[in-house]
């Protein structure tokens, strides 16, 4: 099955607005994305600067033009400020597959703000995008990751490894 994207699909949770990166969130994505906590456990090329993390946008919202992911800014209802991300990538239709992504700041962490994301974003995976098996690749240490993971039912697949990754597992969660 193959999926559309366009117009983006914005969602909202009791305190959360899901919705679609733009260039003025640059700031905000580059102070997540060199934050020692938030990506003491990714293992991905860091954003030098502005310039990097505009360029790093607009590969993102070509993937979502193009229909290859969707990634959504979390942003707070309460406040406006840019939170964390999600997304959902490397779709494999054949098997109604794809992998979920996500990062909060950790001013954030612990409030049940993730979990909130999660349910409207598995629900949207399964519902909208008719999706069977959604996979999370989380570090082995990542305890935060895992617990979340964990809550939502997601279940570890010891045997499973992400290439180049030797240290990350596989979490699934199927659709029931
Ligand atoms: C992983 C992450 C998204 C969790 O977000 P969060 O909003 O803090 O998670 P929630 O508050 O919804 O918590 C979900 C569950 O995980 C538990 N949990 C969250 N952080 C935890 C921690 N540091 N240690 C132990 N348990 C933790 C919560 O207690 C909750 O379980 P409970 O309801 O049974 O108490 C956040 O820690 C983060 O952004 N980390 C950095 C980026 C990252 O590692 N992303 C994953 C890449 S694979």
């Amino acid at each position: 099955m193959s999926h559309n994207f366009t117009p983006f699909p914005v969602l909202e949770t009791e305190r959360l607005t899901l919705r679609a990166l733009t260039f003025e969130d640059a700031k905000a994505v580059f102070g997540l994305r060199t934050n020692k906590e938030v990506i003491k456990f990714i293992d991905r090329k860091s954003l030098n600067n502005l310039s990097e993390t505009r360029a790093f946008i607009d590969l993102i919202s070509n993937l979502v033009t193009n229909n290859k992911g969707v990634f959504w800014v979390i942003e707070s209802k309460s406040n406006h400020q840019l939170m964390g991300t999600i997304g959902l990538r490397n779709f494999e239709d054949e098997e109604n597959y794809a992998e979920i992504g996500y990062e909060l700041d950790p001013m954030y962490h612990q409030r049940g703000f993730m979990s909130e994301a999660f349910d409207k974003i598995l629900n949207f995976g399964f519902q909208n995008l008719d999706l069977k098996t959604i996979e999370a690749f989380t570090h082995k240490n990542n305890t935060a990751s895992i617990a979340l993971l964990e809550k939502q039912k997601f279940v570890l697949h010891p045997e499973r490894r992400e290439e180049g990754f030797e240290n990350n597992r596989s979490y699934r969660l199927e659709n029931a």
